[in-house]
């Protein structure tokens, strides 16, 4: 285990983490996420893109009829989403990729999707706004993950876990991609914020051109 410095770095972090990664997500999913799964991929439609897909936990949550794209930076997790997607005997379209530089032309999405990753991806900002470019006009953003939290002594408290798990992880936890969303000028349909505000997801709409 050594400093991540650079994407190469955060790649090979994501494939040897990618053994137990499931295993690791069990308490969390059921402690923290709740529904969330559900929540996010129940409401994508048409042609969807899965940014920082992991191992695809998301697969078996989203509607019929969702033709669906993954994508994420370790081989190792998207050897995890292309066993499950097999099992599940989804024809999902599995490839790595870069969310801060997606290879896709603009509007070229009617849902793009990510869940518990703008945490881990270096420049969330650049993320979200490659997210939006992807996505038609109209189409929509669905984004779930733990974010900053409410109150002073839990963000104190992130401060502290942040000295060790950016450099060591490159997990962030007082990041808000709610604002980032907002910024870029998307209306919020939906929003929901729970566990003493830890986990945030939202539902927001890129607008129509005029
Ligand atoms: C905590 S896991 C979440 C995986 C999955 N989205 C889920 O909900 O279980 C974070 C994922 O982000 C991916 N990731 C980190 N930086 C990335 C980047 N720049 N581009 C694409 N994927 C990235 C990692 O490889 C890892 O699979």
């Amino acid at each position: 285990m050594g400093r991540i410095r650079n994407l190469d770095d955060l790649r090979r972090h994501w494939d040897r983490y990618s053994i137990g990664y499931d295993r690791s997500m069990v308490r969390s999913e059921r402690w923290l996420f709740a529904d969330t799964r559900s929540w996010i991929c129940g409401r994508a439609r048409g042609r969807t893109l899965e940014v920082a897909i992991g191992t695809g936990l998301n697969l078996e949550h989203y509607p019929e009829g969702v033709e669906l794209v993954g994508l994420d930076l370790s081989a190792g997790m998207l050897a995890g989403a292309k066993r499950r997607s097999g099992e599940l005997g989804l024809d999902a379209e599995l490839r790595t990729g870069d969310a801060q530089r997606l290879d896709f032309g603009d509007d070229s999405f009617d849902s793009v999707v990510c869940t518990f990753s703008l945490c881990a991806v270096p420049d969330d900002e650049k993320a979200v706004a490659e997210m939006v470019r992807v996505l038609r006009p109209g189409g929509r953003l669905l984004l779930a993950d733990h974010v900053i939290g409410a109150a002073w002594w839990l963000r104190s408290l992130q401060r502290v876990i942040e000295i060790g798990s950016v450099p060591m992880g490159g997990e962030h936890f007082r990041r808000r991609p709610l604002l980032h969303v907002e910024a870029a000028g998307l209306e919020i349909v939906e929003r929901d914020r729970f566990k003493a505000g830890l986990i945030e997801r939202l539902h927001a709409r890129k607008p129509e051109l005029p």
